[in-house]
C-alpha cells in the first residue's frame, strides 16, 4: 500500500523503494505515532470532523495495531515505506473504512514532527536521570573519602594538592550544566507541531489546544511552515549531548591514567576490565577507552544533523528523512555511556595512601611557601623567586621541601620563621578555604549543595515525567 498511489500509474522500482524507506529505522517511533493518531483522531472527534462511531473504530483498531506492535507481530520490509505508513496500513485491515478518515486534517509532514519531538521529549528524560544517576556516584565517592588527597595537575604535571572530593565534585558541576542545557532544551523540544499539516496549516476547524492537552505539550508551534521544516530542537539536544561526551570523555581519560601503574590512583573493578589474549597480567580499562572513543560519533551525528538542514529550502524536504537514524545513534550511545560510567565510578577502589604520597611530593607545596612570604609583605613575584631557589636546593639534596631546615629557609629569606617548617599537602588544602576552593569544609558544603540540587532535579523531573501521555491513557477511556 502505497499513501500517495492514486496519480501513479507506476509501481515505484524495487531499488527506490528501498532507498526511500525509513521503516527500517523509523520503526521504533511506532508508540508516538500511535499516542500522536489516538489524540488526532479524539480531537477530531470532539470537533465533529470525524463521527463518534469512526472515533471509537479507529481507537480500538489503533489497539490492535500497537499490541502487534509491541509483540513484534508486523511485518516492517522496506516496502511499506515507513512506521506511519504502516500504522495505517494496519489499521485499514483491520477495521476498514473508517480507518481512512484518521488522516483528515493531518499530513506525515507535522506526524514525523510530532514523533520526532515525543521521542526527543522521552529520550530528554531519560538523560537526565542517567546525569542525576553519574553525579549521584560521584558524589557518593566523595561521601566515603571526605578528606582524601590527591596531587592536582595543571599540563598534567604535579601542581597543587586537592582534595580527592573536589577533584570528583569538579565532574558533578559540569554534568550539572550539561543537565541544565537539556532542561532548557525540553523547553522548546516541548512544542506541538500537528496541525501544521503538509505546510500550510489545515482546513479544518481543528482544536490544537486539545491535541496538545492530550499529548501533553506545553506549547503548540505558531508557524506551520516553520513546524514542519526545522530539526533544530534536535540540533540542541544533539549538541548537548556533545558535550556530555566530551565530559565524559575526560573523565574515561582520568580513570584510564589513574589505574595505570604510573598513577596507581585506583583499581577499577574487574567487572569493568578485560585481560588481555595474550599478556595474562594485564587488566585493561576498556570500558572507559570505549567511552572515550564514542565521542567521535556523537560530535559526528551533530554536524551531520546541521548539515542535513544547512541550505534547504522550507518547508518538509526528503533530505528530513535522514534526521533519525543520526538523532536516534546518538541517544542510544549517550545512555549507554552515562550509565557504564556511573557503574565504574561507583566500582573504582581508590589506593589512598599512594594519591596521598603523590599529593605531598614533588613540590606541590612550593606556592605555599610563597605565600607565605608574600602574605609578610614581600611582593608575590620576588617571593615566588626566592621559593623557586629553595626547590633548586632540595633538587640537589634529593629532598622535598618539608625536610628544609629553618637554617635552610633562613638563606632564602629571613622572613620564614619556625611556622614555616615542615608545610604539608593537608596544611595547603586546608589554606584554600574561599568559596570554590578545596579546603574540606568548602568541599563538604559544595557536596551538600550537589546533593540537594540532584533532588531537585529529581522532584522536577519526576513531575515533568506524570505530564507526559501514555498509549495506553490515549488508546483506553471511552469517547462520548
Ligand atoms: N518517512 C518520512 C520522514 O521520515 C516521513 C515524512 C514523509 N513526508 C513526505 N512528504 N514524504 O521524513
Amino acid at each position: 500500500m502505497k499513501l500517495w498511489g492514486g496519480r501513479f500509474s507506476e509501481a515505484a522500482s524495487e531499488s527506490a523503494e528501498a532507498f526511500g524507506a525509513s521503516i527500517p529505522f523509523d520503526h521504533r517511533l511506532w508508540p508516538y505515532d500511535v499516542m500522536g493518531s489516538a489524540a488526532h483522531c479524539r480531537m477530531l472527534a470532539q470537533q465533529r470532523i470525524i463521527s463518534i462511531d469512526d472515533a471509537r473504530s479507529i481507537l480500538r483498531g489503533l489497539a490492535g495495531v500497537a499490541a502487534e506492535l509491541r509483540d513484534g507481530k508486523l511485518d516492517l520490509s522496506p516496502s511499506w515505506e515507513d512506521i506511519h505508513t504502516r500504522v495505517e496500513a494496519r489499521l485499514r485491515e483491520l477495521i476498514g473504512d473508517p480507518a481512512a478518515r484518521l488522516h483528515t486534517a493531518r499530513s506525515r509532514n507535522d506526524q514525523v514532527a510530532l514523533d520526532l519531538r515525543m521521542f526527543a521529549r522521552d529520550a530528554l528524560l531519560v538523560e537526565l536521570d542517567a546525569l542525576a544517576t553519574i553525579q549521584g556516584s560521584l558524589v557518593e565517592v566523595a561521601i566515603q573519602h571526605p578528606e582524601a588527597l590527591m596531587p592536582g595537575y595543571t599540563h598534567l604535571q604535579r601542581a597543587q594538592p586537592v582534595l580527592f572530593a573536589h577533584y570528583l565534585l569538579a565532574y558533578v558541576e559540569m554534568f550539572w550544566r550539561d543537565a541544565e542545557r537539556l532542561l532548557d532544551c525540553f523547553r522548546r523540544t516541548d512544542v506541538l507541531p500537528l496541525g501544521s499539516g503538509a505546510l500550510a496549516g489545515v482546513p479544518y476547524p481543528i482544536d490544537r489546544d486539545l491535541t496538545a492537552r492530550l499529548l501533553g505539550f506545553s506549547a503548540i508551534s505558531a508557524n506551520s511552515i516553520d513546524a514542519v521544516a526545522d530539526r533544530d530542537f534536535a540540533v540542541e539536544q544533539l549538541a548537548a549531548l556533545a558535550l556530555v561526551a566530551m565530559h565524559l570523555s575526560r573523565l574515561a581519560e582520568e580513570l584510564v591514567l589513574w589505574s595505570s601503574a604510573e598513577f596507581g590512583f585506583i583499581e577499577i573493578a574487574e567487572a569493568y576490565a578485560t585481560g588481555s589474549s595474550i599478556m595474562p597480567q594485564k587488566r585493561n580499562p576498556d570500558m572507559a577507552e570505549l567511552v572515550r572513543g564514542k565521542t567521535g560519533r556523537m560530535y559526528g551525528h551533530l554536524v551531520a544533523m546541521l548539515t542535513i538542514l544547512k541550505g534547504l529550502p522550507l518547508a518538509y524536504n526528503k533530505d528530513l528523512q535522514e534526521d533519525k537514524e543520526a538523532f536516534f545513534d546518538a541517544v542510544d550511545t549517550a545512555q549507554a555511556c552515562l550509565s557504564i560510567t556511573a557503574e565504574m565510578v561507583s566500582s573504582i577502589r581508590p589506593k589512598l595512601d599512594r594519591m596521598a604520597t603523590a599529593a605531598a611530593a614533588s613540590f606541590s607545596t612550593a606556592t605555599d611557601y610563597a605565600d607565605y612570604l608574600a602574605k609578610r609583605g614581600i611582593p608575590f613575584r620576588e617571593a615566588h623567586e626566592a621559593v623557586g631557589k629553595l626547590v633548586r636546593l632540595c633538587e640537589g639534596r634529593g629532598c622535598d621541601l618539608a625536610d628544609l631546615s629553618l637554617d635552610d629557609l633562613h638563606a632564602a629569606s629571613t622572613l620564614f620563621d619556625a611556622s614555616a617548617v615542615g608545610i604539608t599537602a593537608e596544611a595547603v588544602v586546608a589554606a584554600r578555604n574561599v568559596a570554590g576552593g578545596t579546603a574540606p569544609a568548602r568541599v563538604a558544603a559544595a557536596r551538600e549543595a550537589a546533593e540537594q540540587r540532584l533532588k531537585g532535579l529529581r522532584a522536577q523531573m519526576e513531575r515533568r515525567r506524570a505530564t507526559l501521555p501514555t498509549l495506553d491513557g490515549l488508546l483506553t477511556p471511552p469517547i462520548d
